[in-house]
């Protein structure tokens, strides 16, 4: 490619999310030169569109220990302990560091936080803003900071020399480009558009798993993609759903079928508030029990619901449907990556400079299920460890004077997002990842040198979600048994031998 701009930064941070504006904030703080990179504007981010809140231990009635309980009970099996325990004592610190940069979060009648209860969590203790827009709040604390964001600017490859990164390639309207930097931070959320389907916004193209495989980072656990139970239902279509937060559960909704009986009972414990991949399963079996498409959500008698959950309330009336006093017809719908990047719990993988945070990171917090509202906490936690442990690279400074890019394949987004849906969604089997596997490797061609910008950021988002979708299939083939969010028909039990970790890395051929 042909350089059209160069700049220079002490640490490049991908993403203007939760993880990455925190991260940026932190370095900046210390005194790094930061630059920021988002492909989009300053809201078009999965942090944005949070509800329910931020999961952190309460002051009263609750503890490091029950949060790191939940954590695991709800990982499956493979949260890595000394992670989880890591990251949720890392809470309070990081909510305080928010709520003194301006975030503000709901207050009960007694003037303290307002706490709700979600799946798989035995106590009151997520904050949240603005009834149910908490990552709205987030975001526009962290964008009122005011740091230097390049928006519209998309990182193509991460650029490497002997000792490790030296640099990112990026395209932006100024054409490609060029940052010199010894440090590089991967913040680039989630997968959602691999489905035909999903809560995520349509920049969540998996672009940080490409562009960390691409630089020799491994990735791991991520077979177990998250898909959230109870997602606005419209018949048809495909792209960005509206959530119905699991706090409106945890307010007193219930779930019920077509028939008016309920989807959880006899399924868990916990019923209606089991974790999430316990709950989602059991809509999937019951739709398939009676061949429907979604069930419903009761939330008829919560008192004063349009107060306590306004941006729902909205998103409902927008189809018609008034939760106060209507049925929500809702399905699962792919919600978040529960693996990704592998990192310690200051975000360092095993490439010297790359750092990667939020959701795009694998810290060992959510092991095979992520527990309700530990993603923001994870994002502010290891985000800011992250910015503090960029510093340590300030002495590797090297300018790049290569850039050997490795050519990459695509497939077309329709194709991949109905293959992804229809073999890999909550329940899967080996014949069917398979088949999706084979029906890819056909579908693939070489990524072309695109002209305009706007071309290049998607063929580069095509090329992400394509090696995203190999490596998905290959671990969900490979994992042989039923764990946490990754269900297989032809292995419905789990397996003892299973219980670790798969990693994906890419061959020299660049295949997964
Ligand atoms: P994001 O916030 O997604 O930000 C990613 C950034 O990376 C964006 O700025 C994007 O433009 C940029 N980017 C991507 N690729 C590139 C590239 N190649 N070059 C440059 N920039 C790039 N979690 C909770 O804990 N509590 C909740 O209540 C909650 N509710 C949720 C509700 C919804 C509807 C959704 C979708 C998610 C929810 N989650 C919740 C999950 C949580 O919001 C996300 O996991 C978290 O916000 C991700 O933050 P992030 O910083 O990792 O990424
Ligand atoms: C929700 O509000 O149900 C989403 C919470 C989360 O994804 O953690």
């Amino acid at each position: 490619v042909s350089i059209d701009w160069e700049t220079e930064a002490d640490l490049v941070v991908i993403g203007g999310g939760v993880a990455g504006l925190t991260a940026a904030r932190t370095a900046s703080l210390r005194g790094l030169r930061v630059l920021t990179l988002s492909k989009g504007g300053a809201t078009d981010t999965s942090t944005q569109y949070a509800q329910g809140g931020i999961a952190v231990v309460a002051p009263h009635g609750d503890s490091v220990e029950s949060h790191v309980h939940d954590t695991v009970e709800a990982g499956a099996g493979l949260c890595d302990g000394e992670a989880v325990r890591s990251i949720v004592e890392g809470g309070q610190a990081a909510v305080a560091a928010l709520t003194d940069l301006g975030a503000v979060f709901d207050l009960a009648r007694d003037g303290q936080i307002s706490r709700t209860r979600e799946g798989g969590h035995s106590t009151r203790r997520i904050i949240h803003a603005g009834g149910d827009a908490t990552g709205a709040e987030v975001q526009r604390a962290l964008n009122a900071a005011g740091l230097p964001v390049l928006f519209g600017a998309a990182a193509c490859r991460i650029l490497t020399g002997p000792a490790g990164v030296q640099g990112v390639l990026a395209v932006s309207e100024k054409g490609f480009g060029v940052v010199h930097a010894p440090a590089v931070l991967l913040a680039t959320g989630g997968l959602g558009q691999l489905y035909a389907l999903s809560t995520n916004p349509p920049g969540a193209t998996a672009d940080g798993i490409a562009l960390a495989l691409w630089a020799g980072a491994s990735v791991a656990d991520f077979e177990f993609v998250q898909f959230h139970p109870t997602v606005l239902y419209t018949p048809g279509g495909v792209g960005r759903r509206p959530l119905i937060s699991e706090a409106v559960r945890g307010e007193g909704a219930i779930l019920v079928d077509s028939e008016g009986d309920s989807v959880t009972a006899d399924v868990h414990p916990r019923g209606d508030l089991a974790p999430r991949d316990v709950v989602s399963r059991a809509i999937a079996a019951r739709m398939r029990a009676l061949g429907t498409d979604h069930v419903y959500l009761d939330a008829r008698a919560i008192d004063g619901f349009a107060q306590r959950f306004p941006t729902i309330t909205a998103s409902c009336l927008a189809i018609g449907i008034d939760p106060r006093s209507d049925l929500i017809p809702v399905a699962p719908a792919a919600h978040y990556q529960c693996g990704g990047v592998v990192t310690d719990t200051h975000g360092r993988t095993a490439v010297p400079g790359l750092y990667a945070a939020g959701e795009v990171a694998r810290t060992g917090l959510h092991g095979a299920n992520r527990l309700a509202s530990n993603s923001l906490l994870e994002g502010l936690v290891v985000g800011e460890r992250a910015g503090v442990a960029a510093a340590e690279r300030l002495a590797e400074r090297r300018q790049v004077t290569e850039i050997a890019i490795r050519a990459t394949e695509y497939a077309d987004r329709e194709v991949l997002q109905e293959l992804m849906t229809t073999h890999a969604s909550v329940v899967r089997d080996g014949a069917g990842l398979a088949e999706a596997m084979k029906r890819l490797d056909d579908a693939v061609t070489p990524a072309e040198a695109e002209s305009t910008v706007a071309r290049r950021i998607t063929g580069l988002e095509d090329a992400a979600l394509t090696v995203a979708a190999r490596s998905l299939l290959l671990a969900a083939s490979a994992r042989t048994e039923s764990r946490g969010c990754h269900t297989r028909s032809d292995h419905p039990a789990p397996d003892e031998r299973l219980r670790r970790p798969l990693s994906v890395v890419l061959d020299d051929d660049g295949s997964p």
